[in-house]
């Protein structure tokens, strides 16, 4: 029988600490709350960026209306092996987020309704954060949401500069409470209203990172 998700993962993270960041999943109330930014019932696109062995697939499909699409983007190739041998229903594709906006287009997504992300952005260089919120921003609809977890392991300067790439691309950003009982201990940022100005505040970003 092939190991469950946490079996999975956890072996994984042994060989890649540096992509996975936690040996832990998320757990089921963070779960929870990253995918109700899913209208419930929605035919609408849904995008996950860093599915793992799928901890959310389930959570987020039991929202879905049946004309839905939901992508599941995952760097990791075991994980993304296991995805597919244990949620047939998904589509995955085996990626790097740095091709996200390639990998819509090859999608034949031009407009994604929810965003759902559980990367370790906080791990990332910010030349990789921008493009890749670059590109949330651009794709999502005017009423579209992103959800992202940044789980207390984060260095707080690390956290301060994504809060501000966040208010940077998104007229509304929203943090929740410390879900304290996470493994490790986690919040989740809510992101609305894509502002139109994102293109210019990258530019001027990548000057001052540099
Ligand atoms: C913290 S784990 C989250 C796993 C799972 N979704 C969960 O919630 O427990 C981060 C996941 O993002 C994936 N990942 C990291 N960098 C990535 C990248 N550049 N592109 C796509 N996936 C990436 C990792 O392989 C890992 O599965």
């Amino acid at each position: 029988m092939a190991p469950p998700d946490h079996t999975v993962f956890f072996k994984r993270s042994f060989s890649k600490m540096d992509q996975l960041a936690t040996p832990f999943l998320t757990g089921r109330r963070l779960c929870r709350q990253l995918a109700q930014v899913v209208p419930r019932g929605t035919n609408g696109v849904v995008v996950e960026l860093g599915a793992g062995p799928g901890v959310l697939a389930e959570p987020i499909r039991a929202r879905l209306g049946p004309d839905a699409r939901y992508l599941a983007i995952e760097i990791d190739e075991e994980l993304v092996a296991h995805l597919r041998a244990h949620k047939p229903w998904l589509e995955v594709v085996h990626g790097d987020v740095a091709d996200l906006e390639r990998i819509l287009d090859d999608a034949g997504i031009d407009q994604v309704d929810a965003f759902v992300s559980t990367l370790p952005w906080a791990v990332f260089p910010q030349a990789l954060r921008m493009t890749v919120m670059g590109v949330i921003a651009r794709r999502l609809t005017p009423e579209g949401v992103l959800s992202m977890i940044i789980t207390w392991m984060a260095l707080p300067n690390r956290v301060r500069d994504l809060r501000a790439l966040l208010d940077a691309h998104f007229d509304e950003v929203v943090e929740t409470a410390t879900e304290w009982r996470n493994p490790p201990p986690a919040r989740t940022f809510l992101c609305r209203r894509p502002l139109p100005r994102f293109n210019s505040l990258d530019e001027r970003d990548t000057r001052s990172a540099s």
